[in-house]
């Protein structure tokens, strides 16, 4: 199959530089696309987020997210995907390995590649396992950067107990899961840890949120703690190709009735007919 690299669509091939900066220190950001039927998914809001990342890491994107955007498309292309993902990442470039900066005329280096993934149906519509975790990560989860110890610390934790994720807690508070955002319900309303430093503001997430003010569903980006969670009438966690997925139990405790929620699956047939 095909990567992009920089501008060029190539052979997949192991071009990555030992000081690659992405390599060395995780110094970079990346963005993960779902693709249905052979079109990416809110493809705009990926790039405004990737930008975003930038931003905030004073990364210096070699070219105008609309020029990646194409890149990216054109890789879909190129590769025949009909349903999968696309993971792209830009690290702050290949320079001799010092902590700071290096020198300014130093290219980011950007890559991706695509993966035909099935989506996981079952799964969405049948419900999973989480465990819960203490969010151990630095103070800027806002931003999408290739950082993601923790995070993967995290979900081998719930790989090692049968679960589908980790959810994530900073002393009571929920804030997210190692690779998704979390929802609770409680009384007909949803509850969501607020978009701030603590999470990153899931690009899946914004649109459940805009979803549910169509549906008359209440939102609330609110914190809520572990307590809160527990004793939830529904959970579910959202991410990109995950879509939506409901979360019956949490560790050893059953969450309601331990079946999926009327709720969650109103939103699921919402999402859907995003791409369906
Ligand atoms: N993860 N929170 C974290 C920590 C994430 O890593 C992700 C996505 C999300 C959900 O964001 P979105 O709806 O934009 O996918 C929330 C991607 C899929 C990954 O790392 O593979």
């Amino acid at each position: 199959s095909k990567m992009l690299y920089n501008d060029q669509i190539m052979e997949r091939d192991n071009v990555i530089d030992i000081e690659d900066r992405g390599y060395q220190f995780g110094d970079g950001i990346y963005e993960v696309i779902g693709v249905y039927d052979g079109e990416p998914l809110m493809m705009d809001e990926h790039m405004q987020r990737l930008e975003r990342s930038a931003r905030e890491l004073r990364l210096t994107l070699p070219t105008l997210v609309s020029d990646i955007k194409n890149k990216l498309e054109k890789l879909v292309e190129a590769n025949g995907l009909v349903e999968g993902i696309i993971y792209m990442q830009v690290s702050r470039g290949i320079a001799s390995r010092e902590h700071g900066f290096p020198h300014p005329d130093t290219s980011a280096v950007t890559v991706a590649y695509t993966r035909e993934e099935k989506r996981e149906t079952s799964l969405e519509n049948q419900g999973g396992k989480a465990v819960l975790t203490d969010d151990i990560r630095w103070l800027r989860c806002d931003i999408k950067t290739l950082n993601l110890l923790p995070n993967v610390m995290a979900k081998q934790k719930a790989v090692e107990n049968n679960a589908v994720e980790a959810i994530l807690h900073r002393g009571d508070i929920v804030t997210e899961a190692s690779a998704s955002n979390v929802f609770m319900i409680k009384d007909g309303e949803l509850y969501t840890h607020p978009a701030n430093n603590y999470i990153l503001n899931g690009i899946t997430r914004r649109k459940i949120i805009q979803l549910c003010d169509e549906l008359n569903l209440k939102v609330n980006e609110q914190t809520y703690t572990v307590n809160d969670l527990l004793n939830a009438d529904e959970v579910f966690i959202s991410a990109t190709k995950l879509d939506i997925i409901p979360i019956l139990k949490v560790d050893d405790h059953v969450i309601a009735d331990g079946k999926p929620g009327e709720i969650t699956n109103q939103v699921l047939q919402a999402f859907r007919s995003l791409y369906q």
